[in-house]
């Protein structure tokens, strides 16, 4: 890996917890708290790695379809791990973000985030954003509401509309778009993580699932990306 040309960008799909639980017989939310542990590693090693944004898929706008215990348990987990991480999080001088409408989430889950969004504000080591209820569309929709009332009010003029104002309404707005996104669990597929964020992100799949996933695949990952030629649309 050339340690130069690390991406300042990089986002994952955490995927195949309930397949890594059901493989040893195990409960689904097994998985997800398996999931949790490794979660914990990765962020230590973008950290170290000099990573400038770490995004992770946690629960999408989708994910609510699933069972009520499932769900609820996905979101104790959650806070558990803020409880238990925030601490070192800080300390490593990592800045946590949410990205998503994550008011929609019970209520000890919206506090133990606030508190974390709260405590790391200053920080400028690893941005990390969590995607919460978070849904590309659901994302983009919402941008471009705010987009018409700003010209229903006479505050923007339909001409100055371009990409840049409609990234600067999304959740994501002063972040980057990702250079790499990671899916891991074998699907290959986006399931509305940041679709118009990722218009030019280099893809690594792998068939790992996500309980499994270490730092070493997330170096293979970047060796991956480091061998990609990235064009852009343009001749290189
Ligand atoms: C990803 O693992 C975590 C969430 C969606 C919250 P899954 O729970 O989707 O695991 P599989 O895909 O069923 O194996
Ligand atoms: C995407 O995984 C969402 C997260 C990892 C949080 P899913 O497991 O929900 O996606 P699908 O249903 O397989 O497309
Ligand atoms: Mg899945």
């Amino acid at each position: 890996m050339d340690k130069e040309r690390i991406p300042l960008h990089i986002a994952i799909v955490m995927d195949g917890n309930g397949r890594w639980a059901a493989k040893r017989s195990l409960p689904r939310l097994a998985g997800h708290n398996a999931g949790m542990g490794v979660l914990k590693e990765i962020v230590k090693s973008c950290s170290s790695l000099g990573v400038g944004h770490l995004t992770v898929y946690a629960f999408s706008t989708e994910n609510w379809k699933r069972p009520e215990d499932e769900v609820g348990g996905i979101f104790r987990i959650l806070v558990a791990y803020v409880e238990k991480e925030l601490a070192e999080l800080h300390q490593n001088n990592v800045r946590v973000t949410v990205l998503g409408d994550y008011s929609a989430l019970p209520r000890e889950a919206v506090i133990k985030l606030d508190e974390a969004l709260d405590r790391t504000k200053e920080n400028t080591g690893l941005a990390f954003h969590i995607a919460l209820n978070y849904g590309s569309r659901d994302e983009i929709l919402q941008g471009v509401r705010s987009l018409a009332t700003e010209v229903g009010e006479g505050r923007l003029r339909i001409e100055d509309i371009d990409a840049q104002k409609l990234s600067d309404h999304l959740y994501t707005r002063g972040i980057p778009d990702p250079d790499l996104v990671i899916r891991t669990s074998g699907e290959k597929r986006l399931s509305n993580f940041l679709l118009w964020q990722s218009a030019y992100s280099e893809f690594v799949f792998t068939d790992v699932y996500w309980p499994d996933f270490t730092p070493a695949h997330l170096c293979a990952a970047i060796e991956e990306y480091q061998g990609r030629s990235r064009r852009f649309g343009g001749v290189k």
